[in-house]
């Protein structure tokens, strides 16, 4: 049966906390996830080698038949997405589109703080290309905008350690670090794809005032308003409610993980990228 689904991207696992608001918003779509785990992280590499990476899963994914593509990840969003817009989609996918997680992100973070000051926290990757300063300012200049990179969460995460003592003092270590360098914060993003899961020990060592953010929920409620508004990408989207999976990397393994991020059970195949 022919099939158009929106194609779901992240380096690894944690874009699947992105794609269960997705679903669970938009369940009557077609829906192909991948995932880099083989390339994973992508949180340190640079700008070139995200951009190449990122760029070959899009092709494969439009070759699936994807004509909507969304990085949910944060990295591949700050160091790729917009070179693929701009450089390459006219090349290779002139009616397709390429979506993001900062910017929806960053047109409704500014109405979640009351004193104007919010933390963002990501990876090295994110954090150094100073994206979400950039998109928060675009949207609130008034924001003042306070951003830390948390390297040992990801791994944290990625070894299934986030409910562990040692999560316990990260997830302190970092969000101490942010508030001590301004204690007016009173709004965390969480910018990275993975950090929902460390959700309960964030709020554990939250201030009362002090409200963390995923990105799940802002980035479905994002995709349902674009499709609304975008009748050409929306009537060219198969909608049976299927639903893939596939992994650069060991599905066994990428399957044992997967159910923690995306909340049900998953069943993957392998994806041999010539590159990998
Ligand atoms: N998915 C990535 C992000 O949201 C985190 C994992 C990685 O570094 O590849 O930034």
């Amino acid at each position: 049966m022919a099939s158009s689904p929106i194609g779901v991207f992240d380096s690894g696992y944690g874009g699947l906390t992105v794609f269960r608001s997705i679903a669970g918003l938009l369940p009557e779509y077609d829906y192909i996830y991948l995932g880099d785990n083989a390339r994973a992280p992508y949180g340190n590499r640079s700008f070139d080698t995200v951009h190449q990476y990122t760029l070959e899963c899009v092709e494969w994914f439009f070759k699936m038949g994807c004509p909507l593509v969304i990085l949910a990840c944060n990295t591949a969003s700050a160091k790729a997405l917009r070179t693929i817009q701009q450089q390459d989609l006219p090349r290779i996918g002139a009616n397709k589109r390429v979506l993001g997680v900062i910017r929806p992100t960053a047109e409704v973070i500014g109405t979640y703080t009351k004193s104007g000051s919010v933390g963002v926290l990501g990876t090295k990757g994110t954090i150094n290309s100073g994206s979400y300063q950039m998109e928060i300012n675009k949207f609130f200049p008034e924001i003042k905008v306070h951003q830390l990179a948390c390297p040992m969460w990801v791994p944290i995460v990625e070894y299934g350690e986030y409910n562990s003592a040692g999560a316990d003092y990260f997830v302190q270590r970092y969000l101490d670090q942010l508030l001590s360098s301004a204690p007016e914060i009173d709004t965390i993003l969480l910018a990275c794809t993975h950090y929902p899961l460390l959700m309960e020990k964030i709020q554990k060592y939250l201030p009362a005032g002090v409200t963390a953010v995923a990105q799940g929920q802002v980035v479905a409620d994002s995709l349902a308003d674009y499709l609304q508004r975008h009748a050409e990408i929306e009537s060219a989207l198969t909608k049976e409610g299927r639903r893939s999976f596939y992994t650069t990397d060991d599905t066994l393994d990428f399957d044992t993980h997967a159910s923690t991020f995306f909340g049900e059970r998953v069943q993957s195949e392998h994806l041999h990228l010539a590159t990998v």
